[in-house]
């Protein structure tokens, strides 16, 4: 369990973190929403120590982070960062290699070999194995970046807007991967996302931010509510069941459209007179709704 205790943080005289505390469940997907400047990325450094808080601590099984060893910290848990800005001339290969260092400190043995094959495989990367990061689209990019994380195979992999820069499919296959390594290898996986309908299919758990305060955390069925929904986002914020997955959206103001039945509507209306929530459109709402069927 990730247990965040009082946590306070200040970038000059701003409180950017307010004592928080939250505790995170083992083996879980937790999702953390809010909106740009709540403090989800810092409280992501100071749980993996890229930061250290000015109060508080944060627990780690029981142990503090701010006393760990550091190559112990590291073959516990892994940070993939909002951006990545190393433009160095490296392949896939080298990269996802980086992922074994705490491990292998640069020698590497057959089961690092493994670990780095498995990871490229895992991100469906096996072509662009020897290719340059610089020769690669932005998407094909950030899958060998999470599969650098994924090489160096901790138990708590923490994920900083990790579907910045990826299509539909590929977020789609992204958030397979997590909820496989949550349910079949109990990792526990804390994922900062703006999409609120990712969060309401794929996570457990939703800790919503604001202010660098916790506004609301709980289970993702206890969250994805219309009043609780207005509290965080102050939106009317709709809810159907599609599916066995719980989608949000608004609602045209001009059509009006009823809420009891959404599909027919979508039909209807083919989707366009739905407005957006968040950064993604209903269309791909929808569509990551489906997909997650296939
Ligand atoms: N290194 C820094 N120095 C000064 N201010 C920072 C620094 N990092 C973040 N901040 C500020 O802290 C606040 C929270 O930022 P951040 O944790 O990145 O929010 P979020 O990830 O929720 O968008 C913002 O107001 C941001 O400008
Ligand atoms: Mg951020």
């Amino acid at each position: 369990m990730v247990n965040v205790m009082n946590v306070l943080k200040n970038y000059g005289n701003k409180k950017v973190i307010d004592h928080v505390s939250v505790k995170i469940p083992k083996g879980k997907i937790t999702a953390f929403i809010g909106p740009n400047g709540a403090g989800k990325s810092t409280l992501l450094s100071i749980i993996s120590r890229l930061e250290f808080s000015d109060e508080g601590d944060v627990y780690i099984d029981g142990e503090a982070v701010s006393r760990a060893d550091n190559k112990e910290l590291a073959k516990k848990i892994s940070i993939l960062k909002q951006s990545n800005h190393m433009n160095i001339r490296l392949t896939v290969r080298e990269l996802v290699a980086f992922g074994r260092f705490p491990y292998s400190q640069g020698r590497l043995n057959k089961e690092d070999e493994r670990l780095i094959d498995e990871a490229i495989a895992y991100l469906g990367l096996e072509e662009y194995g020897d290719q340059y990061l610089g020769q690669l689209s932005g998407g094909q990019r950030q899958r060998a970046y999470i599969a650098m994380v994924l090489a160096q195979n901790t138990e708590y992999i923490l994920l900083d807007e990790p579907l910045n820069n990826l299509d539909m499919k590929h977020s789609v296959q992204i958030m397979k991967v997590l909820r496989e390594l949550a349910d079949e290898l109990g990792k526990t996986i804390l994922i900062v996302i703006h999409d609120i309908n990712f969060a309401s299919v794929y996570s457990d758990y939703i800790v919503a931010m604001k202010n660098g305060k916790i506004v609301k955390q709980g289970k993702t069925e206890e969250i994805i509510r219309p009043s609780v929904l207005k509290e965080i986002y102050d939106m009317d914020i709709h809810i159907q069941n599609y599916c066995q997955n719980k989608i949000c959206f608004t609602i045209d103001k001009v059509t009006g459209v009823p809420q009891d039945n959404l599909p027919a509507y979508l039909k209807k209306y083919k989707i366009s007179k739905y407005e957006n929530v968040g950064s993604t459109s209903n269309r791909i709402l929808i569509k990551s709704a489906k997909s997650t069927l296939i």
